[in-house]
């Protein structure tokens, strides 16, 4: 007597229990209308549309940068998580946290460069994202309002970037936000006030380092988390990337 196992068929058998059904109320995603449903009920499905244009997801239309950009953060909120089980924004506990990274905490120095590289290339990134959008008319409409929540995200990223600069807490974190807050204070009328408050007092010190620090691992990446939602939401709504006629023909 011979067996045979089929795959399919026990899939199919295991669609049919109960278990199965009261978690997935829909049929397999075959048709049109099921694989609406799949994207519609799937909690992290739902931000992606439920059909694509093949264009769209060509390497020409994007060159993935908007992706790799979003990867990266991924990568510096992960990094930046585990950083911050070894750091303390206090002067002078914070340098000596540094230190210790480097000699004493195992792979510290592979997590803190992780973490570095990856925030600069970010922000290499965002800027290739965005000259590549404008290359392509990508801020035309429909696509105006995702254009501005763009440049919204640009600002958040090159923010993240400078209040991280301070918490190593050494020579060139401490000269580089004193030079960047004297230049903010030239700002007219508002300059003095704006440096006071985001300095915690007149001097870099330990209520700048705590301010900063607060921004950079609260603040700000939760404003990013939410405009990186709504910039892959608009996408989204505004009918999928801006794509050409030639977008896939070879040579070009
Ligand atoms: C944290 C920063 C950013 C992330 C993670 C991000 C992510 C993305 C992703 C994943 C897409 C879809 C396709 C692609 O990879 O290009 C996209 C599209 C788009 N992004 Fe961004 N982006 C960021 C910053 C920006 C900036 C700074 C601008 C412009 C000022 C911008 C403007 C746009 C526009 C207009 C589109 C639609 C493009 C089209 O219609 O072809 N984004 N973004």
């Amino acid at each position: 007597m011979t067996t045979s196992f089929s795959f399919q068929g026990a899939l199919e058998r295991l669609r049919e229990t109960r278990v199965w059904r009261s978690i997935f109320r829909r049929g397999p995603a075959r048709t049109n209308r099921t694989r609406s449903l799949a994207i519609f009920g799937n909690l992290f499905l739902h931000l992606l549309p439920v059909k694509v244009r093949e264009k769209s997801l060509g390497v020409r239309a994007s060159y993935y940068l908007g992706s790799i950009s979003f990867l990266l953060f991924i990568v510096l909120v992960i990094s930046g998580i585990l950083l911050m089980f070894y750091y303390h924004p206090a002067s002078p506990q914070a340098y000596r946290d540094m230190k210790d990274l480097r000699f004493v905490v195992s792979n510290g120095v592979f997590l803190r460069n992780l973490h570095r590289i990856a925030a600069q290339l970010m922000v290499l990134l965002v800027f290739w994202h965005m000259f590549h959008v404008f290359y392509r008319g990508g801020y035309k409409p429909p696509h105006e309002f995702n254009w501005v929540i763009g440049v919204f995200l640009l600002l958040a990223t090159l923010f993240l970037s400078y209040t991280g600069y301070l918490l190593p807490w050494d020579q060139l974190a401490f000269w580089a936000i004193t030079v960047g807050t004297n230049i903010i204070s030239a700002m007219p009328a508002i300059g003095k006030k704006v440096r006071f408050i985001s300095l915690g007092g007149n001097r870099v010190g330990e209520n700048a380092l705590l301010r900063f620090y607060v921004l950079h691992c609260v603040v700000l990446p939760l404003i990013a988390i939410v405009l990186i939602a709504v910039h892959f939401w608009r996408v989204r709504k505004d009918g999928g990337l801006t794509v050409r006629e030639h977008d896939d023909e070879p040579g070009k």
